[in-house]
């Protein structure tokens, strides 16, 4: 690894003990992967992936003490996560005493990451690009993130350029200012080695395309044709939505880091077809792939047939277009719900949202918004084992959660069925 001066400096301990193993930490990170030097971290804001206060984990709060302590703190304000637990979402008595028992260190951790250098006590969301929230990168800028949702999404969509970092590496380089040059920081790197030809009748489901695309290339680099028939050429709120939906369950059904969409992402606008790789792959998606890749979903509740409990809308967190058109919809449905259903967004979306006119519509639905983040709510034994269904592929992913389209879902929360 060849360091400049200052870097060079940071690493013999001249900005302290305690920084100088930061660095050293992202150094050996880098060589990990063959880079060959270190890049400043350019974004305003940083984001971290770690967000709950698990009881167990008690090796992360030690490091932050030493952090803290050794004066390492964050050159960048930064966002996090969502928070493991919300007041409004309905517990019984078994899973409050298990949430306190588990999440017994939340407090401290989030005055942890005060000190640390958290933006503001609302920046708990994992989509904190929005511009409701304010930690948005600008094109070409190069970040230190971990969350794969926000970083498929900056990478894509906001032509930013950060790699799938861990939990903690990302900490790191908001700490250092540094990150290792290597992978989606490059241009090359940036190439696609798939060409994706959407090929449907209709307009495809985000949550299934992203999972169909992110099951066939994995950690690889899509270049996606023929969707912007469907959606436009326009990136305007319900096209970022989408995308935002889309990659997040490429990059959770698989690890894809960085799409390109013809016509639609800023680097396909600037640069085409040149964006892939001569020997690159070709996978087409028809309507019969996608109808393939759905049914390939296994349904892991003891009993397949029971009645859902339970329904989570908003993984990763809901914009405000998305909200706004869940409530027409739930209206146009007669707007009376057959289970709870929960909402998630950004605590800054929800701020904006409760002073639209679309805010009491959609409570006296019976919706229950929340910044929570489902896949915690139902990472443990007692809320795992509950039947519960959702339109996202990520929480299908990573929870016994029941994955519908966004159609299936309205038809089964207005109407207890899902045809
Ligand atoms: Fe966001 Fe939690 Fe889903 S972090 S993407 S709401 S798993």
């Amino acid at each position: 690894m060849k360091l400049d001066g200052a870097q060079r400096e940071i690493m013999e301990g001249a900005r302290g003990e305690t920084l100088a193993k930061v660095m050293k930490t992202l150094v050996s990170y880098g060589e990990a992967f063959g880079a060959e030097k270190m890049v400043p971290v350019t974004s305003k804001g940083g984001h971290l992936v770690t967000s709950f206060g698990l009881g167990v984990m008690k090796p992360v709060y030690a490091l932050m003490d030493t952090l803290i302590e050794g004066g390492a703190l964050s050159a960048q304000p930064f966002s996090v996560d969502p928070r493991p637990l919300a007041k409004e979402i309905p517990v019984n008595f078994f899973q409050n005493l298990l949430f306190k028992i588990m999440y017994s260190k939340q407090a401290d951790y989030e005055k942890q990451l005060e000190k640390l250098g958290l933006m503001n006590p609302k920046a708990f969301t994992c989509t904190c690009y929005m511009d409701e929230v304010g930690n948005k990168p600008e094109k070409g800028e190069v970040l230190s993130w971990a969350e794969s949702s926000a970083v498929v999404y900056a990478n894509s969509v906001l032509g930013a350029r950060c790699n799938r970092n861990s939990g903690i590496i990302e900490l790191f380089g908001s700490i250092a200012g540094y990150v290792p040059y290597f992978g989606l920081l490059t241009d090359e790197g940036r190439k696609a080695s798939w060409k994706i030809v959407v090929k449907t009748t209709r307009k495809p489901e985000a949550q299934i395309l992203g999972s169909a695309i992110g099951m066939k290339v994995v950690e690889d680099v899509p270049y996606i044709t023929g969707l912007s028939s469907w959606l436009g050429n326009e990136l305007n709120d319900d096209v970022r939505s989408y995308l935002k939906d889309m990659g997040a369950a490429a990059a959770s059904n698989g690890a894809v880091g960085l799409y390109h969409v013809e016509n639609l992402t800023p680097e396909a606008v600037e640069r085409g077809s040149a964006l892939i790789q001569k020997d690159a792959r070709e996978y087409v998606i028809d309507d019969a792939e996608l109808e393939r890749v759905k049914k390939s979903y296994p349904c892991i509740w003891k009993n397949p047939d029971a009645k859902p409990k339970l329904c989570f809308i908003g993984c990763p967190h809901l914009s405000l277009s998305q909200l706004q058109s869940w409530t027409e919809r739930l209206e146009s449905r007669g707007g009376k719900l057959k289970i709870p259903v929960i909402m998630t967004c950004a605590p800054a979306v929800a701020e904006v949202f409760n002073k639209t006119a679309y805010a009491p519509r959609l409570k006296k639905t019976g919706v229950i918004l929340s910044s929570i983040c489902p896949l915690m709510y139902m990472n443990n034994p007692l809320c795992g084992k509950m039947p519960v269904i959702t339109n996202s592929n990520k929480l299908r992913t990573y929870t016994s959660a029941r994955y519908y389209t966004d159609d299936e879902i309205l038809n089964y929360i207005t109407t207890g069925a899902v045809q």
